[in-house]
C-alpha cells in the first residue's frame, strides 16, 4: 500500500477525479444551509441534496471534494481506535451523469493503482445489494467488480440493512456497493462477512447509486436522474494505508498530541485510561475548533448546534482534568489544529482569535457552573430521604449547571447514596424529545425538504431579512436560519429586543412585498458579480466561482441555494409569532405564513 500523508491523500484523490472530468468544489459549511432536518453536515452528499434531486449545479455534473463533517451520535465511543466526531469525507459525484459502471471502475483504479493507494487486490472485499421488493439484486455491479479482478468469494450480497444508503429517514437514496480492506485476521466464523463487526473487514469507501426518493410513509419513487454519491473517510483511509494503530496515530493529530504530552508530562499510549483521555481531548477540541472556526460559525449555547459544541468543550475540560492538563490550555491544543488545517480550511485562520476566546470563555463558564452545581448538590442532598439519589434531580443538576452525572454519582457515593441512573436517563430522553437540543438525528422533514411550504418560507426569509435591515439597521444580517414546513426561524445580530412597532413594521414590509406579487428571479453569476449587484448573503464561494442569486423586484437580492417560490404572491400572509434572545447579541425570530 502507498504511504501518504493527509495532505497527499486529499490531493491524490482530487487530482484523480479531476483527471476523470470532475470539477473540484470546496467543502461546504459544517452548518447546513436551509436544512432544518439536521444540525450538522454529516456526509459529503448533504450539501448536494438539491442537485441530487435535479437542480443544476453551477460546476457541472461531475464533482469531487473533501467535505468536513460532524457526527456526534457516537460521542460516547470516542476514545477507542476509530471513532471521531469530526471527519473529512472524500467524495465524487455524478449528478445524472455516469453510473455504477464508471464509478466502480474508477474506485478500483484508485484503490489498487500504483500511482494511487496501491492496495493489493487480494486485500479487497466488496459488498453489493442483495435485492428486495424495492430494487433488484445488483448483479451488474458484482459483475463489474469481477471484471476488475475482485475474486468471486470476495464479493458479498447483503440486504438493505447493510447495502442501502440514506441520510436519515427520507430523501434521496439507493443501493450501494461498499469497499473493505481485509485485515490480517482470521474469519471469526463460517458466516463471517463484511457485515460482521469482528474487525476482519474494515470499510473504507462507499459508492451509493442514488436513484430513489424515500417518502415519509416508507415508499420509494424514482428520482428524475440517476446519481452516484461516494464517500471515503479520510481518517480511516490514512490509518489503513499507513498501518497506524488508530486514527489518532495519523499525522492529523501529531502536533496536538505532542502539545498535550508537553503540557502534561504524560506519554500517549502508555496507560489505557490516559490514552482514552488523550483521544477524547484531541477529538473534541478538533471538532470544537472546526465548529467555532466555520464561516457559518457557532458559539456554545443551550440549544441545537451550540449545545453540541458546549457538550464537546465541557467533556474536553473534564478529561483534561483527568489527564492533568491545566485549565486555560484548550486554546493551545486548538492552535495545533489551526496550524495543521489552515491551508486546507482558511476559515480556521480567519477565525483564529474567536476560536481561542470562545474556548477560554466556555471553560470559565463551566468552572463557575460546576461551583454552583456543587453548592446546589450539597443543598438538595440533605433533603433526600433514603439512600437513592433521584434521577430527575441528577438530571436537573446536569441540565441547569452542566454538572456531569459521573460527578453527581461520585459525590452521592461519598454521602452514602446511589444515583438512580435509569431515572436520569429517562429524564434525559424526555428532555431530548421536548427540546431539539442534542437531537442531531432530527430528520423530521427528511433531508432537504423541497415541499412548497418550505420553499415559500425560504422566500419569506429573504423578504424578512431585507425588511429587518430597513427597519432596524443595515448592519443586521443572518446568523442562522432553520426552516420546517410549519415555520421559519431566523437568527440575526441585534443588541436588544425589538419593539412591538418594529415587529409590526417588519411584518408590514414583508406583506407589502407579497402583495406586490413580484417574480422570484434566479440568476447564476460569479461571487464578484453578485457583490457588485449588492446581493447579500454569505460570500464564501462554496461551489467554485458561480453562485445563485435570487432577486425579488426591489425588495431583496440574496445569494442562496434555494428552493424558492416562483412569485412572492404565492406566499400568503406573513406573521411574526415570536421574537426572543438567541445568544448574546443575537436575536431570534419565528414566523409563519398563513393561508
Ligand atoms: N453518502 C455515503 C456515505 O456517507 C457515500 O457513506
Amino acid at each position: 500500500m502507498k504511504k501518504l500523508t493527509s495532505e497527499q491523500l486529499r490531493q491524490t484523490y482530487l487530482k484523480f477525479f479531476q483527471s476523470k472530468g470532475h470539477a473540484v468544489i470546496p467543502s461546504a459549511s459544517l452548518i447546513p444551509e436551509n436544512d432544518p432536518s439536521v444540525l450538522f453536515t454529516t456526509a459529503g452528499m448533504h450539501p448536494l441534496v438539491p442537485y441530487l434531486l435535479g437542480e443544476k449545479h453551477p460546476a457541472g455534473k461531475r464533482l469531487t471534494d473533501v467535505q468536513k463533517c460532524v457526527r456526534t451520535g457516537d460521542i460516547e465511543e470516542v476514545g477507542d481506535l476509530s471513532h471521531c466526531t469530526f471527519f473529512e469525507m472524500l467524495g465524487n459525484w455524478s449528478l445524472g451523469d455516469y453510473f455504477n459502471e464508471e464509478a466502480i471502475r474508477w474506485s478500483f483504479e484508485f484503490l489498487t493503482g500504483e500511482d494511487y493507494l496501491a492496495i493489493p487486490v487480494s486485500k479487497l472485499a466488496v459488498t453489493v445489494f442483495a435485492g428486495d421488493e424495492d430494487a433488484p439484486r445488483d448483479e451488474h455491479s458484482a459483475k463489474i467488480w469481477e471484471e476488475c479482478g475482485i475474486a468471486k468469494d470476495h464479493i458479498f450480497y447483503l440486504p438493505k440493512k447493510n447495502n442501502w444508503w440514506i441520510a436519515g429517514k427520507t430523501g434521496p437514496c439507493g443501493p450501494d456497493t461498499e469497499m473493505f480492506i481485509i485485515r490480517d485476521q482470521e474469519p471469526c466464523s463460517e458466516n463471517c462477512d463484511p457485515s460482521c463487526d469482528c474487525g476482519r473487514y474494515l470499510e473504507i469507501w462507499n459508492n451509493v447509486f442514488m436513484q430513489f426518493y424515500r417518502h415519509e410513509d416508507g415508499s420509494y419513487t424514482k428520482l428524475s436522474q440517476r446519481n452516484v454519491d461516494t464517500g471515503m473517510g479520510l481518517e480511516r483511509t490514512l490509518c489503513t494505508i499507513n498501518g497506524t494503530a488508530s486514527v489518532y496515530d495519523t499525522d492529523l493529530f501529531e502536533g496536538a498530541k505532542a502539545k498535550i504530552e508537553e503540557l502534561t508530562g504524560k506519554t500517549y499510549g502508555q496507560d489505557a485510561e490516559e490514552t482514552r483521555a488523550f483521544r477524547i481531548i484531541l477529538d473534541h477540541i478538533r471538532t470544537a475548533t472546526f465548529m467555532l472556526g466555520d464561516y457559518r460559525g457557532i458559539v456554545p449555547s443551550n440549544v441545537d448546534q451550540g449545545y453540541i459544541l458546549r457538550r464537546l468543550i465541557r467533556r474536553a475540560v473534564r478529561f483534561s482534568k483527568q489527564l492533568g492538563l491545566a485549565g486555560g490550555n484548550l486554546r493551545n491544543v486548538a492552535s495545533c489544529f489551526v496550524q495543521k488545517y489552515k491551508d486546507v480550511y482558511p476559515e480556521l485562520a480567519a477565525n483564529e482569535q474567536k476560536i481561542y476566546q470562545e474556548l477560554d470563555k466556555e471553560e470559565e463558564k463551566y468552572g463557575k457552573a460546576l461551583e454552583e452545581g456543587l453548592k446546589e448538590f450539597n443543598k438538595v442532598v440533605t433533603h433526600i430521604p433514603g439512600t437513592v439519589f433521584p434521577g430527575k434531580t441528577a438530571f436537573r443538576l446536569y441540565d441547569t449547571y452542566g454538572f456531569p452525572l459521573e460527578m453527581t454519582e461520585e459525590l452521592a457515593k461519598e454521602k452514602g447514596f446511589t444515583v438512580d441512573v435509569e431515572g436520569y436517563k429517562n429524564a434525559f430522553s424526555e428532555h431530548q424529545k421536548k427540546s431539539s437540543a442534542g437531537a442531531e438525528q432530527k430528520f423530521k422533514g427528511g433531508l432537504a425538504d423541497t415541499s412548497e411550504a418550505t420553499a415559500h418560507l425560504h422566500t419569506a426569509t429573504h423578504l424578512m431579512q431585507a425588511a429587518l435591515k430597513k427597519v432596524l439597521d443595515p448592519s443586521v444580517s443572518q446568523r442562522g436560519s432553520n426552516i420546517t414546513v410549519e415555520r421559519l426561524r431566523f437568527d440575526f445580530n441585534f443588541p436588544r429586543p425589538m419593539t412591538a412597532e418594529e415587529i409590526a413594521k417588519v411584518e408590514q414590509l414583508v406583506n407589502e412585498a407579497i402583495q406586490a406579487k413580484v417574480d422570484v428571479v434566479m440568476e447564476e453569476m460569479t461571487v464578484e458579480q453578485a457583490k457588485e449587484q449588492g446581493a447579500i448573503g454569505l460570500f464564501e464561494s462554496k461551489y467554485g466561482d458561480k453562485v445563485k442569486v435570487y432577486t425579488m423586484g426591489e425588495f431583496s437580492k440574496e445569494i442562496c441555494g434555494g428552493p424558492h417560490a416562483k412569485n412572492t404572491g404565492d406566499l400568503g400572509k406573513f406573521k411574526i409569532v415570536k421574537e426572543q434572545s438567541s445568544s448574546s447579541g443575537v436575536r431570534r425570530i419565528k414566523a409563519i405564513l398563513e393561508k
